[in-house]
């Protein structure tokens, strides 16, 4: 069978009176579809990440069957096609590493299928930037379906949240958890399919698209198996009808201006620190470079609200129940583009117009806030020359100005063996040091940037910490954790120069993360050698094209052509 036709696909090519149309016609009438059905205009694809290899996106199965009812009701034609999907619990080395691939494979698919319009449908912690990536290059309205948060477990009738996890695994390792306890937690820590349900990277992420305009306003802490979140999903089939038929695709949503909205939201309520990552890969799509300058500047400028699990002792649906995003907006008003596109096609100006505030504990106002400013720090200095990040309103304020001697791991596999080792002196005043963890030495930068904290000292009541690493870590964590030193250890960052003993200074007030060492003993010292670059399939593409964090870790060429950044940082600062 010959395709003459070799353009990208929309859905025009259905009614079209040549051989293209009449073999599309035949083979959809092949599969079921009615001559008539087959005629409908606009065609909506639905690009779901469902896949039972992916518990938290198991219900986005029947969350695409809704949105076909909304898009047959409002007359369009829906198409629903797989992609891949990314669990966070079960993909190593880390979905970070496969991100991009998912983009990829979402913005091909958009292009290339005879679609007019999609509706993306993800949860899980990757699956929501790479859709947003995909959807965006691909060029063609779109408009996203969350998979929503579980349920909120019990244990001993207390609430039980994902991020309990970290404590209890503590608990375990100091031999304070026996086998019975353990098991409990085990079969009552994931009470359903969902996302997690704090707010950890997914929902950060869930919030980060509604802001965008990437999804209907109020709609992303809607419980995972609520009949809210299905009726929204079955609107949101309506809602893409009417964005094919206006011609809006994703570029007229993720302006500069509303990435800025976005990286606020993030700092108001204490989101993940993957986001940072996110969102500047999502803005090199349009092409434009956030850059950690302006980064720094927001976040110094924008008072964190939320005090929402792992930040804070709220539940989502406490948050939830205080109005969800658009009461985190009608705070941040003032400091907003509320000129920018809400999933609605109206502008924030206008939803905000029709939100009331009613006091909430899990949601402070903006005069009474958690923290005035500083919710995220952007680090730099000799130790993080192109910057590194701190969350820090998850850690402890007594150790947001501290200087330690360093102990060194390099790689997971280094610390998983010697972490507890008496041998190594940790003390509390030390500063765990993890490379070999970054975009190339991960590779994909696994979530483990929370280096656990050694066994005696958690005997002694030692909670926390100071830990540096060109590592991310999980959403759900907390603690004194420098993430994404840039250049990363695998890159000959100084990273890579560290010895055991070094004085390593951080100071989140000042944004600083120092290596207190004579640069003349440092120009003395060799990194190890590198590991040889993979020569073949997907390894091979990532080595040669990954970017550093601040950057994105998107694919160099799969950025849109940017002009330089206005913010572009000097020499000496970022
Ligand atoms: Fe999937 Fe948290 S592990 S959303």
């Amino acid at each position: 069978m010959s395709q003459n036709d070799t353009k990208k696909g929309n859905g025009d090519v259905f009614s079209s009176p040549d051989r293209d149309g009449f073999i599309h016609r035949a083979f959809m009438r092949g599969a079921g579809r009615s001559a008539t059905a087959i005629r409908r205009r606009p065609v909506i694809g639905i690009c779901n990440s469902f896949s039972e290899l992916n518990p938290c996106n198991a219900g986005l199965r029947d969350l695409g069957r809704s949105v076909k009812q909304g898009v047959i009701a409002a007359g369009g034609f829906p198409l629903e096609f797989p992609t891949i999907s990314l669990a966070e619990p079960f993909i190593r080395p880390s979905t970070l590493y496969l991100r991009n691939l998912m983009a990829i494979d979402v913005e091909e698919m958009i292009t290339s299928s005879p679609i007019d319009a999609v509706v993306l449908l993800g949860g899980c912690d990757k699956t929501v930037p790479a859709q947003l990536m995909g959807a965006i290059s691909a060029g063609k309205p779109a408009v996203l379906v969350t998979a929503g948060p579980r349920a909120t477990g019990r244990l001993h009738g207390e609430p039980l949240t994902i991020d309990d996890l970290w404590t209890l695994s503590d608990r375990r390792r100091a031999g304070d958890l026996d086998d019975a306890e353990w098991e409990a937690v085990e079969g009552s820590i994931v009470p359903g399919v969902g996302t997690c349900n704090v707010l950890g990277t997914a929902v950060t992420m869930a919030l980060i698209a509604e802001t965008l305009g990437m999804s209907l306003p109020g709609s992303s802490l809607l419980p995972a198996t609520s009949g809210a979140r299905a009726a929204l999903a079955e609107e949101t089939g309506r809602r893409v009808v009417e964005l094919a038929r206006s011609g809006r695709t994703p570029a007229d949503f993720v302006t500069p201006a509303a990435l800025e909205n976005a990286f606020r939201v993030l700092c108001a309520i204490s989101g993940s620190t993957n986001a940072v990552i996110h969102l500047e890969a999502i803005a090199g799509r349009i092409g434009h470079r956030i850059g950690m300058r302006s980064m720094d500047g927001w976040s110094r400028a924008t008072p964190v609200l939320a005090q929402v699990r792992p930040s804070g002792p709220h539940l989502l649906e406490d948050l939830e129940e205080a109005g969800g995003l658009p009461a985190v907006l009608k705070e941040l008003q003032p400091l907003l583009h509320t000129d920018a596109l809400a999933g609605t096609g109206e502008t924030w100006a206008q939803i905000l117009d029709r939100v009331t505030r009613q006091d909430h504990p899990a949601l402070r106002s903006a005069k009474d806030p958690v923290f005035s400013s500083g919710g995220l720090a952007l680090l730099h200095g000799t130790l993080a020359p192109a910057g590194a990040v701190l969350k820090r309103s998850a850690a402890d304020p007594r150790l947001l100005r501290h200087r330690g001697p360093a102990v060194v791991f390099d790689g997971v596999a280094d610390l998983n063996a010697r972490i507890d080792d008496p041998a190594l002196g940790i003390t509390e005043d030390s500063v765990l040091v993890l490379r070999g963890a970054g975009p190339v030495g991960g590779p994909g930068m696994p979530e483990v940037g929370q280096l656990p904290i050694p066994r005696r000292l958690l005997h002694q009541g030692v909670t926390d910490m100071v830990r540096v690493s060109d590592a991310r870590m999980s959403g759900t964590a907390t603690g004194t954790v420098v993430l994404h030193v840039a250049p990363e250890a695998a890159e000959g960052g100084p990273l890579a120069l560290v010895r055991d003993g070094d004085p390593i200074v951080l100071d989140a007030g000042d944004g600083r993360l120092d290596l207190d060492v004579d640069p003349a003993e440092l120009s003395r010292r060799t990194p190890a050698p590198a590991a040889p670059a993979p020569r073949r399939g997907y390894a091979a593409l990532y080595r040669r094209h990954i970017t550093q964090a601040p950057e994105g870790c998107d694919f160099d060429f799969l950025t849109a052509t940017a002009e330089p950044s206005v913010d572009s940082p000097p020499a000496d600062r970022f």
